[in-house]
């Protein structure tokens, strides 16, 4: 048996208040509204969707303004350890105005470039949209960084029939080899997304 217990730790908007005990962290990245801190929610087995989660949701887009840290503590047969999700705020968001996202762009760059203890960026996507260019950008800076990430479909719930399903999924495989399939709605893909973490904090 595992157990999981997850705590808000910090809201940061400066590197000099990001966490400092070196512990290993999984990064959630994507638009605006896409369903990063639903998702983080669900794999922490709260609420999904809706304001019950720890990571608080919204569909306001552009809610999440700074870096949030949560600390989980993970506990296994003969293993205790802990790692941080790190919820970063969503991009893309047009109403933001120009000071704000160059102060956005220049937080998320200083992060995703300096930060020795990240591990895993999990890029979401939503189901519906596939891949946009602020993504690609993202992704190719990533690559550029040498970071090693995976792609994470959400809002999968949204897509009706199976047509539907196979022209979205289809786009978004032309562009990426294996995606993880995921909605905070049904719990899909939760199993699949928690193997890939565990594979990245606990190499063997
Ligand atoms: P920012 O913090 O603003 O960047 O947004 P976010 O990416 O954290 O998105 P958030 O998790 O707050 O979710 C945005 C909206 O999408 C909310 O209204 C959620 O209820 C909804 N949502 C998130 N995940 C899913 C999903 O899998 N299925 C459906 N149908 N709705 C979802
Ligand atoms: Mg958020």
């Amino acid at each position: 048996m595992s157990s999981l217990k997850a705590e808000f730790v910090v809201s940061s908007g400066k590197p000099d208040t990001f966490p400092s005990d070196q512990l290993p962290e999984i990064a959630f990245l994507g638009r605006s509204n896409v369903g990063k801190s639903s998702l983080i929610n669900a794999l922490l087995g709260l609420k999904g969707v809706g304001r019950k989660g720890l990571a608080f949701t919204s569909s306001t887009p552009g809610r999440t303004q700074s870096i949030n840290f949560y600390r989980i503590a993970e506990r296994l047969a003969g293993y205790a350890g802990s790692f941080y999700f790190v919820d970063l705020p969503g991009y893309g968001y047009a109403r933001v105005p120009l000071e704000r996202l160059r102060e956005w762009k220049q937080l998320i760059e200083t992060y995703l470039s300096s930060r020795e203890t990240l591990r895993l960026c999990l890029m979401v996507l939503d189901a519906r949209r596939g891949w946009m260019d602020p993504d690609r950008e993202l992704r190719q800076w990533l690559e550029h960084q040498g970071r090693p990430y995976l792609v994470i479909v959400t809002k999968t719930d949204k897509l009706k029939n199976q047509s539907e399903q196979q022209r979205g999924l289809a786009a978004i495989r032309q562009e990426t080899a294996e995606p993880l399939l995921f909605s905070a709605f049904t719990g899909r893909g939760v199993r699949e997304i928690w193997q890939a973490i565990s594979t990245t904090i606990h190499p063997r």
